[in-house]
């Protein structure tokens, strides 16, 4: 259960072991001490606590409470208090011959099998002192060429664990004389290299940096016993960062989440506001706040709100489609908590499994399992982004520094992972459920008036979420689907938000042809017949909406006239108006097309009256479209048809002559 950063270890002896020798254990303890330091009972302490009771390890925990000056980001050598703290520790142990020490971090640290496993493997080593191993030379690289070349496995000593008789730990330490910020690891290699003094070192364990472990048997405070009034406040914080598409979704998402808005507070970095809830604080492009002095602004009004109980900071690209993620997070009871949203059906994620040596990401082993929910849990990780809640009691204690996004030249959010860590608290993801994903921002355009149209390339599932009518998935079955006139289908196809976004479109580019560029219907055989329009090209629409019909409309098409493969093929696509003191109807003809599709864009009886259309050769009207539903039939020949007269309001349809 951790991740490596710069030489940080976690010692796994043999799993498969870890159960056989509880009998042995009696007998071995009393000759096994671990002594290990820590100024501050941190998470990772407590898990190390927890594993050394498991087993049954003897532990003395040196420097608790004490201030730890061992270095730090500036310095991160350090780590001489340790020496120092063990040197005095160990001077009561220096006549205990048979006693054997290991000293070992604890912060990073789990134990994964049992005193026996760890003292014959000890005994294996033949030495009286071992250490453990690395991969990397620090601090001084200049001593590459002293160490003596291995045949396999690590070559470099490491300070971070080790073993050994005590009056042979106890020679060991003595001639330290240095600061608590001078290099620990620098002392003991040293040692090992002066072939006098060298004590015998072995790379001895295996460091495996054990990814995140999955971890089933949680605690479950239900939430659902509580009364609304009695669940924890949480502080909302949003931040949109750059232009994001199907940002209303995203409000109207946040208004669905399952929690009392009574318990809820908004802070929002744009200048998007909401009433209902209990407070909202908006800071806007007007207030010249970036990033990372927005997020320390949210965080901080939480810290310094007595009543808050936890901050929860959402990023406008995260599309949280779990209502419930407030409280499944909050159940799990942890001082940082992630859950895991990705990009659609891509690796991306708001997480990363391990850290590179200097800091940056690392994949680690299992990241596309969880990633891919293959393995689910909740998961001790070094990063995360874009959306997590934070205990406010953690806002008050470890992370109380009020400038947690910024550390060097770190951007934000890599800044805040950095001084979590530091502050030895861990942050966790969570996979156990679906939460949601995460948007493509890029190629969002802004010039047009509703932006979020043209995203059908970019974010498909969202565009279909806002666009597509709720009940086209039942027409695509064949049910839903009328056959008003004979061969005329009718099917729901639009949201109304996607036919108010289209005719406003259309309005907004404005201009309306008057009536001479339709030159493709034929009426009776040969005339024109134009209508008032604005054709998909003329508001750079065409590549989008070609797209949408061969996603929604073709697969339609091969259902209900099997036989049938279209192309999709358009080379007039349009809106129409009808007014009655414009163009109230349009008299008979046939479309040049092999069928056409027809959506009503707006409501008869609220926005217009009169309209629909009547198929001559049948005798048979349509005189109630629906908004967003579709008429679609054979063009040429058969179909021919006529626009009934609008004899009130404006009405509004997108055409589109398929396969011309
Ligand atoms: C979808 O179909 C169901 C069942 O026929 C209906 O109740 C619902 O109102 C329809 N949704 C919309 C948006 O028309
Ligand atoms: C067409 O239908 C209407 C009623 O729907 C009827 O009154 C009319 O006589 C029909 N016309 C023809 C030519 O059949």
């Amino acid at each position: 259960e951790n991740w490596s950063s710069h030489g940080e270890r976690i010692i796994i002896f043999s799993l498969i072991l870890r159960m056989l020798n509880v009998s042995l254990v009696l007998s071995h303890t009393e000759n096994l001490l671990i002594l290990t330091v820590a100024t501050k009972q941190t998470e990772g302490f407590q898990r190390f606590r927890r594993s050394a009771q498991f087993f049954n390890y003897k532990v003395q925990v040196l420097g608790l409470d004490e201030e730890w000056q061992g270095g730090d980001d500036e310095n991160p050598a350090g780590g001489g208090q340790k020496v120092r703290l063990l040197k005095s520790a160990l001077k009561q142990y220096a006549d205990k011959e048979d006693l054997v020490i290991l000293f070992i971090d604890s912060y990073d640290v789990l134990f994964a099998s049992g005193p026996a496993e760890l003292l014959k493997k000890f005994k294996q080593a033949k030495s009286k002192v071992v250490f453990s191993a690395e991969n990397y030379i620090y601090p001084d690289r200049k001593l590459e060429a002293k160490y003596p070349q291995v045949r396999d496995g690590k070559r470099f000593l490491g300070s971070g664990g080790f073993i050994g008789y005590a009056p042979n730990l106890k020679k060991l330490v003595e001639e330290w004389k240095g600061h608590d910020d001078d290099s620990d690891q620098l002392f003991y290699t040293n040692v090992f290299l002066d072939p006098e003094k060298r004590v015998g070192v072995a790379r001895f364990w295996d460091q495996h940096v054990i990814g995140p472990s999955g971890c089933h048997a949680l605690q479950n405070l239900y939430l659902t016993g509580f009364k609304d009034e009695a669940l924890p406040m949480i502080l909302i914080g949003i931040f949109i960062e750059q232009p994001t598409p199907f940002l209303s979704q995203f409000f109207l998402r946040l208004r669905n989440l399952h929690y009392p808005k009574q318990r809820i507070q908004l802070f929002i970095h744009n200048h998007v506001s909401k009433a209902e809830y209990l407070a909202v604080k908006v800071i806007g492009p007007d207030d010249e706040v970036e990033n990372a002095e927005a997020r320390n602004l949210g965080m901080d009004l939480c810290r310094k709100d007595p009543d808050c109980d936890y901050y929860f900071s959402l990023d406008a690209e995260i599309v949280l489609k779990n209502t419930e993620t407030l409280r499944i997070l909050i159940e799990q009871n942890k001082l940082v908590i992630a859950p895991l949203v990705s990009r659609h059906e891509k690796l991306w994620s708001n997480f990363w499994g391990a850290l590179s040596p200097d800091g940056y990401y690392a994949r680690s082993e299992d990241y596309v399992d969880v990633v891919q929910r293959r393995r689910v849990g909740l998961w001790n990780v070094p990063y995360i982004s874009s959306v997590y809640l934070v205990k406010a009691k953690a806002l008050r204690l470890e992370l109380d520094q009020g400038d947690l996004f910024r550390n060097g030249k770190l951007d934000a959010d890599m800044a805040f992972c950095h001084n979590v860590r530091n502050q030895g608290v861990f942050m966790y993801l969570t996979n156990r459920h679906e939460f949601g994903h995460i948007l493509s921002l890029e190629n969002y355009q802004t010039t047009h008036l509703h932006n979020d149209l043209w995203q059908i390339f970019s974010n498909p599932e969202d565009w279909r979420e806002k666009y597509i009518h709720e009940n086209y998935t039942a027409a695509l079955k064949g049910k839903l689907v009328e056959m008003p006139c004979p061969d005329v289908y009718w099917f729901p196809i639009f949201t109304d938000t996607a036919c108010d976004e289209l005719v406003e479109e259309m309005e907004h580019y404005g201009q309306w042809s008057t009536g001479d560029n339709t030159d493709s219907r034929i009426q009776g055989g040969y005339e024109n017949v134009p209508t008032i329009d604005i054709h998909m090209n003329q508001i750079g629409f065409e590549r989008e909406w070609y797209k949408f019909l061969l996603d929604y409309i073709a697969p339609i098409t091969e259902k209900l006239y099997p036989g049938y493969y279209t192309k999709t093929q358009f080379e007039l696509a349009f809106v129409v108006r009808y007014k009655p003191d414009e163009q109230p109807s349009l008299m008979p003809h046939h479309d040049a097309s092999t069928f056409t599709i027809n959506i009503a864009l707006n409501r008869v009886g609220i926005d217009y009256e009169g309209g629909g259309c009547r198929f001559l050769r049948y005798n048979c009207s349509i005189r109630a479209p629906r908004k967003g539903w579709t008429l679609m039939h054979p063009g040429r020949l058969t179909h021919y048809h006529e626009g009934l007269p609008t004899t009130k309001g404006t009405r509004y349809i997108a055409v589109s002559f398929l396969d011309p």
